[in-house]
């Protein structure tokens, strides 16, 4: 089953709450917060009272996607604001192995599993997760660069996901594909291996965001 994530980034930020609601009641399987530093990518997007004022709001999952350069220092108050799953960028993390067990760790501290994602640029080769397949909840492959919404879908990241699907083995680790899906891409990147598609504009743009999600579902599903 594909899990459909819409991404805040395009929303609504002046009426959040009622953004929130559309994409629950349309179907959505989690919400995906996209948190910019302006150092790790070129924009700077939203952070601790966005992601606590979201929490109150749905009992969807929380989906962070953190695009910021030394992530570690700032997982155990994301996970005290309410994140379900923290994703660290591979290209901000010397140590990886140890910020993606801490992740874990912060979960098991509060009594509430918390998962661990892995991000990749696509110029980052696959092989940065071999030695984290143990470690990682998720992956999650940018198919555009990241630091906005509504950039072109990259098609590279097609034998991409397949390579990382590969590497994984039999684990049951998601792959989720963040930047540029639409509709089209629903059953590409599924066929190749992925789990979840995170979608910004395509979603909060469209007239009907709850027909969006369910010809994406359909579509991968297929
Ligand atoms: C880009 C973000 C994406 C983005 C997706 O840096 O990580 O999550 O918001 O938006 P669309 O689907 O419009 O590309
Ligand atoms: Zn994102």
């Amino acid at each position: 089953m594909i899990k459909i994530a819409p991404s805040i980034l395009s929303a609504d930020f002046g009426v959040l709450a009622e953004e929130i609601a559309r994409v629950e009641a349309a179907g959505a399987d989690q919400i995906h917060i996209d948190v910019m530093d302006g150092r790790f990518v070129p924009n700077i997007s939203m952070g601790f009272p966005i992601v606590t004022a979201i929490r109150k709001r749905t009992r969807l999952p929380l989906d962070l996607h953190l695009m910021i350069v030394e992530p570690e220092k700032y997982l155990a108050e994301f996970a005290a604001a309410g994140a379900d799953l923290l994703t660290v960028h591979v290209e901000a993390c010397p140590h990886l192995q140890r910020t993606l067990t801490s992740i874990r760790e912060l979960g098991a501290r509060s009594g509430v599993p918390i998962k661990a994602g892995a991000a990749l640029n696509p110029s980052t080769h696959p092989h940065a997760i071999e030695y984290v397949v143990d470690d990682v909840d998720l992956v999650l492959v940018m198919s555009v660069n990241p630091g906005f919404g509504g950039q072109t879908f990259i098609p590279a990241v097609y034998p991409k996901i397949r390579q990382i699907r590969t590497l994984l083995g039999g684990r049951r680790v998601d792959i989720s594909i963040d930047g540029g899906v639409k509709v089209e891409h629903a059953r590409p990147c599924a066929q190749h291996g992925a789990t979840i598609l995170v979608a910004g504009s395509a979603v909060f743009e469209a007239p009907d965001p709850g027909a969006v999600i369910e010809q994406m579902r359909a579509a991968a599903t297929g």
